[in-house]
């Protein structure tokens, strides 16, 4: 069975169908790797995959992310329904969480070690809304004015989920990884090179709030306005769901965001993450930087 790959329609992204993600061989491999770094986002529709099937497709891609929460988990459940069957509330830490992906992101900008890719796949669907949007960063940067490419060349911002769901009124716990904020955040530039394709993009979205040498309300601004116009069409795609489907997303040069739906209704995903590459996706904090001050003199001797 040869895949059929379909573009969508958008400057990224495509439909792959004639494909079983739970049995593939390495021509279909080779084929589905491919598509990625071409598309940036690949839908496949009706996979029905187990838990143990994401997992072994998503580590074709690379190592697992080592998620906080259960750092034996290697695929969590993005999901506002309670193991015990209720559903959360708004006062809820996870519930600000869930509304925290609503705002368009690139997963784990925020830590020292980025993501490389992330796969959802729908277990439970509401019966409106809550699709899945991704944007094309290669497609924005290429798309802007060259009086802006020049005015961003060589500008890097500080990634922090602290700010990000600051924001919109939620103080999350700082410390275990998850802490980084002011100036110690991880520092990204804002023109992301591709390690695989080499491609130019924006490396933006909502953990990004602060540039070294400007004032904090002109970087705000600056990322807003840069924020608006790449996400916009033809440079994204809305995935509607359906339960099986899997959708997943190159966090190298795209941006996502949950849709909302009546949150009364359970919205299970089944979500695995692939961990960045340390050459391209790992960067210092400045907590890092302020440690390299305090050598033990011991050690100058
Ligand atoms: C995520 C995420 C979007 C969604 O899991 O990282 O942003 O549609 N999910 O649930
Ligand atoms: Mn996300």
């Amino acid at each position: 069975m040869q895949p059929t790959i379909t573009p969508l329609d958008a400057t990224l992204g495509a439909s792959i169908t004639d494909i079983d993600l739970a049995n593939l061989n390495e021509d279909t491999w080779a084929i589905v790797e491919d598509a990625f770094h071409e598309y940036a986002a690949l839908v496949f529709p009706e996979q029905n995959l187990t838990d143990e099937a994401q997992i072994a497709f998503a580590n074709r891609f690379g190592d697992m992310e080592i998620l906080r929460d259960d750092p034996n988990a290697k695929a969590v459940n993005i999901t506002n329904q309670k193991p015990d069957g209720s559903i959360l509330q708004p006062d809820e830490h996870r519930y600000q969480a869930l509304r925290g992906n609503e705002g368009w992101h690139t997963d784990s900008s925020y830590m020292p070690l980025a993501a490389k890719a992330s796969i959802l796949a729908a277990l439970t669907v509401p019966s409106a809304g809550g699709e899945t949007a991704v944007a094309d960063m290669r497609a924005a940067y290429d798309d802007l004015d060259q009086d802006m490419k020049d005015r961003i060349e060589g500008l890097s911002a500080h990634h922090s989920l602290y700010q990000s769901q600051a924001k919109i009124g939620h103080i999350v716990e700082t410390g275990a990884g998850y802490g980084y904020h002011d100036k110690g955040a991880p520092l990204r530039p804002l023109v992301n090179i591709h390690p695989v394709t080499g491609r130019k993009s924006l490396f933006i979205g909502r953990h990004a709030y602060s540039i070294p040498g400007m004032d904090d309300g002109e970087a705000q601004e600056l990322l807003d306005e840069l924020l608006d116009f790449a996400c916009q069409p033809p440079r994204t795609y809305f995935h509607s769901w359906r339960p099986g489907d899997v959708f997943m997303w190159d966090n190298r040069c795209t941006l996502h965001a949950a849709r909302p739906y009546d949150y009364g209704e359970a919205r299970i995903m089944r979500h695995t993450r692939i961990a960045g590459d340390p050459v391209s996706e790992l960067v210092a904090t400045g907590r890092d930087a302020r440690a390299a001050d305090f050598v033990p003199s011991s050690t100058n001797r």
